[in-house]
C-alpha cells in the first residue's frame, strides 16, 4: 500500500537535526519530490498534546512505561492520520524522529525492556518501516554545549550518562542495520554535515528511482 517513501531523521541532544531537515526537504524539492514534514513526539493536534505532556515540566514522577506507552499513544495517531495517508498519497516522507528514538531514550537510556518495545512496535507500527534513516551522530558533550544556552525540556535535563546510553543505543541500531542507516557525523561544521546529509539524500533518490 505504501506508495511514497519513508526517511527518518535521528540523533542525540544538541546535533542540528532542525537545519538538516530543512537540507533533506530542500533536496527533496530540488529534485521534484512532493514531502510531507512531520515529527514526533507530535504530528498531528492530539500526538502534539501528548508531545507537551511528554516533554513539559511534570508534577509528579513520570514512570518509564506511562512515558514509554504515551510515545506509541502519539505514534499510532501519528501514523494513522498522517503517516499512513501521505505515503498512498505518493509523497515522501520526512519525519523528525521516529521508532529509534523510543528504542534510545525509553529503551538504552532509562531501561525498558527492548522486547515490550518491539511488541508496541509491532502492534502499532505494523510494516511499517523507515526506508532511510539519517543519524548524526555528536558526541554527548558537545551536543549539550550547543544547547546550553536554551531553556531545556524534561527530557534535557537528564545526566550527561543518559545521553551516552542514547547515543550508544543509536550506534548500535544503525551497526545492526547498515542498509537502512546513514551514520553522519555531526560533530564537524554545519556546512560539512549539511553536504554530508545532500549527498546522502541525492544518492537515496537517485536509488529510489532506479527501483521504480
Ligand atoms: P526533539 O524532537 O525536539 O529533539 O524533542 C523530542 C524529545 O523527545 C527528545 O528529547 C527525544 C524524545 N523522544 C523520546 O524520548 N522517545 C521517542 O520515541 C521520541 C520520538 C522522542
Amino acid at each position: 500500500m505504501k506508495a511514497g517513501r519513508f526517511i527518518t531523521l535521528e540523533g542525540g541532544e544538541g546535533v542540528g537535526k532542525s537545519t538538516q531537515l530543512q537540507a533533506i526537504v530542500d533536496t527533496l524539492h530540488r529534485l521534484n519530490i512532493e514531502t510531507c514534514v512531520t515529527r514526533e513526539p507530535g504530528g498531528t493536534p492530539m500526538a502534539e498534546q501528548i508531545r507537551e505532556l511528554i516533554l513539559g515540566q511534570a508534577s509528579e514522577q513520570v514512570h518509564r512505561l506511562s512515558e514509554t506507552l504515551m510515545m506509541f499513544a502519539a505514534r499510532n495517531q501519528h501514523i494513522q492520520e498522517v503517516i499512513h495517508p501521505a505515503l498512498a498519497a505518493g509523497k515522501w516522507v520526512v519525519c523528525d524522529r521516529f521508532v529509534d528514538a523510543t528504542y534510545a531514550y525509553q529503551g538504552g537510556a532509562r531501561g525498558e525492556s527492548t522486547e515490550l518495545i518491539a511488541q508496541l512496535e509491532h502492534w502499532v507500527c505494523g510494516e511499517l518501516h523507515p526506508d532511510l534513516t539519517l543519524l548524526l551522530d555528536v558526541a554527548p558533550d558537545v551536543g549539550m554545549q550547543r544547547i546550553a544556552d536554551r531553556t531545556k525540556d524534561r527530557m534535557e535535563q537528564e545526566a550527561q550518562s543518559f545521553y551516552h546510553a542514547v547515543r550508544q543505543t543509536y550506534l548500535d541500531r544503525a551497526a545492526a542495520e547498515p542498509q537502512r542507516f546513514a551514520v553522519v557525523d555531526a560533530n564537524r561544521s554545519l556546512a560539512e554535515v549539511t553536504a554530508v546529509v545532500t549527498q546522502v539524500i541525492e544518492a537515496f533518490v537517485t536509488k529510489s528511482q532506479g527501483n521504480q
